[in-house]
């Protein structure tokens, strides 16, 4: 067995100054493309496209987007009033403002660009303050905007590794674990949420094994999260999505763990499309559902799950399979990506905070 200290953690994205080399997730697990991405356009193509994908990685990604943009707008000379802070701060708003329209419901993206906001805002009042705007360093606003969001990438490589240790934490030695859709190394910009803790019990020498849900209609479980645990070395089972209640029934599940998009103050969480059922059934089998997520995707001014705007992708996901249809083209479709899950249902939400247990109040812990 590999042992994943030894192995190559792998990695959604490399920050490359000029550009972003990103892993293109639609093509795993057979293939492995780099793409070379330049601008807000390439950047808002590859999180629609689900090329990069997991709520983290979104996040981060669209921070090097809104960078690179700026720059090339700055660099074209297109935007000729880019040398005085205010239509700076407009161009760099109006990015982001592209940036957020990409995807609705992972909520990392929106802190990630509210971060960049409010930082671009302060640089843009600190030149005015300065110089009375007679002046104003766009290339060295850029270099800020930069920094800002290495430091977003590095934090979150952080918080996986805190409540990854969290997380681990809830599994015993020879625990078996069903997960659903990816929310390993690559949906992050570290090693992962559920995925994380799952790889740090692993580490610690616990045997566990682990069932992988496909994960229809994207196949982010087969295609994703089955290759990163084999790569890893850590005893993986793939099953289809219709098949968790039986082995669930047949005693073969121990607990459930999964990441998350959006978790409002109850602790109701949005994520990937199955989730719910799993918690429905986990109640109904007496086994423990944990959400692992960092404090980034909790979003304490949602009172509770009702108020989460749940993405609804384009039908040919379900009507085609690998190109081909496998259903009548003409067929109407119903195709949302994600599903709320009660915080009632939820046994732990675990963040780099530590693990919290029902009745949920995020809101109060955000307080403090
Ligand atoms: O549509 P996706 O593939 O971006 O959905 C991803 C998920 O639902 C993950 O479970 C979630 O983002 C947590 S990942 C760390």
């Amino acid at each position: 067995m590999t042992n994943l200290a030894a192995t190559e953690i792998p990695r959604a994205f490399f920050w490359k100054g000029d550009h972003l080399l990103l892993l293109d997730q639609t093509r795993l697990p057979l293939d492995q493309e780099w793409l070379r991405l330049t601008d807000l356009q390439g950047v808002a193509e590859a999180i629609k496209m689900l090329r990069v994908r997991g709520a983290p990685a979104i996040g981060v990604a669209a921070a090097y987007g809104a960078v690179l943009e700026i720059r090339r707008l700055q660099e074209s000379g297109s935007g000729d009033s880019l040398d005085l802070p205010d239509p700076w701060l407009a161009s760099f708003r109006q990015i982001t403002r592209a940036l957020r329209a990409t995807r609705p419901t992972a909520v990392n993206l929106f802190h990630c660009m509210d971060r960049m906001d409010r930082v671009a805002g302060l640089f843009v009042d600190h030149a005015k303050s300065d110089n009375s705007g007679i002046f104003f360093d766009s290339e060295l606003a850029a270099q800020r905007m930069e920094e800002e969001a290495a430091a977003i990438h590095r934090e979150d490589e952080e918080l996986c590794q805190k409540m990854g240790d969290f997380g681990s934490q809830l599994i015993e030695d020879g625990a078996r674990i069903l997960t659903h859709c990816n929310t390993g190394a690559i949906a992050t910009g570290g090693l992962g949420t559920a995925l994380g803790a799952i790889y740090n019990a692993h580490l610690s020498g616990k045997k566990i094994q682990v069932y992988a849900d496909e994960t229809r209609p994207l196949l982010q479980g087969g295609r994703i999260t089955a290759w990163e645990l084999f790569q890893a070395g850590i005893p993986v089972k793939l099953i289809t999505d219709s098949m968790a209640a039986s082995v669930m029934a047949d005693g073969k599940v121990d607990l459930i763990m999964v990441g998350a998009d959006r978790i409002a103050s109850n602790g109701d969480t949005a994520n990937k499309i199955g989730t719910m059922g799993l918690a429905v059934l986990a109640r109904h089998f007496g086994i423990p559902m944990y959400v692992v997520a960092p404090t980034t995707t909790l979003d304490p001014s949602m009172q509770s799950g009702s108020e989460i705007e749940i993405e609804e992708r384009n039908p040919d996901e379900v009507r085609r399979f690998q190109g081909s249809f496998s259903a009548p083209p003409e067929v109407d479709v119903y195709n949302p990506a994600f599903d709320v899950t009660p915080g009632s249902l939820i046994s732990a939400i675990v963040t780099e905070r530590g693990i919290h247990r029902p009745p949920y109040n995020f809101a109060e812990l955000m307080k403090g």
